[in-house]
């Protein structure tokens, strides 16, 4: 697996879930679902849980709430899901910018950072015009800003990394699965 990054030091208590951290566009939903039909686990995305939470889709929700009320909802649903076990827990790709989420993540689950070069998720992502913070004249600068101002939170929060730029989303998802199997069973 390319870009292990294993954090050393003793590991705190934690859940028997999988959690996907990353940018937006690193293919947390997509390889979610595989890797969770290959361990046998329940896929569950903090962003569908926001919806189903608010009633209201993520950009309309941003319109009229704005970003703060979203990351509060998005701490709640984050929340939920570290309270179950046997998951595979997707997180919207700004989960890390709130430092209260830092622990919850690490206690909720073996956590697996999606990485991509801001290209790739560029490409992935450009014609999507369901993530607002994206919706802006220059959409690849945004995406590097972003990643810049991220990546030490997501270096901080992961127990493993995967650059998944030049992988499938099988090959991402066939590797995650196996690391996982070793990381909750040791099998
Ligand atoms: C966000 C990522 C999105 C969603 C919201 C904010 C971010 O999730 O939570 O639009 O701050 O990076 P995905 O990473 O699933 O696109």
């Amino acid at each position: 697996m390319a870009g292990n990054s294993s954090s050393g030091g003793r590991q705190p208590e934690r859940r028997g879930n999988v959690v996907l951290i990353g940018f937006m566009g690193t293919g947390k939903s997509s390889v979610g679902r595989r890797v969770a039909d290959s361990l046998g686990f329940t896929y569950v995305d903090t962003d569908q849980i926001v919806v189903d939470l608010t009633g209201k889709p993520i950009p309309r929700l941003f319109a009229e709430e704005g970003e703060e009320t979203f990351r509060r909802w998005e701490t709640e649903a984050l929340r939920q899901c570290a309270a179950s076990e046997r998951q595979v827990i997707a997180t919207g790709g700004g989960i890390v910018t709130q430092p209260r989420n830092h622990e919850i993540l690490r206690e909720a689950g073996y956590v697996i950072w999606l990485r991509a070069t801001p290209e790739r998720i560029y490409d992935r992502v450009a014609r999507n015009t369901d993530r607002p913070l994206l919706q802006t004249a220059d959409p690849l600068a945004t995406i590097r800003d972003l990643l810049a101002s991220r990546e030490a939170l997501y270096r901080a929060c992961a127990n493993e990394a995967v650059d998944t730029t030049d992988l499938t989303l099988e090959e991402t998802a066939y590797g995650i699965a196996e690391s996982a199997r070793l990381a909750l069973h040791g099998t």
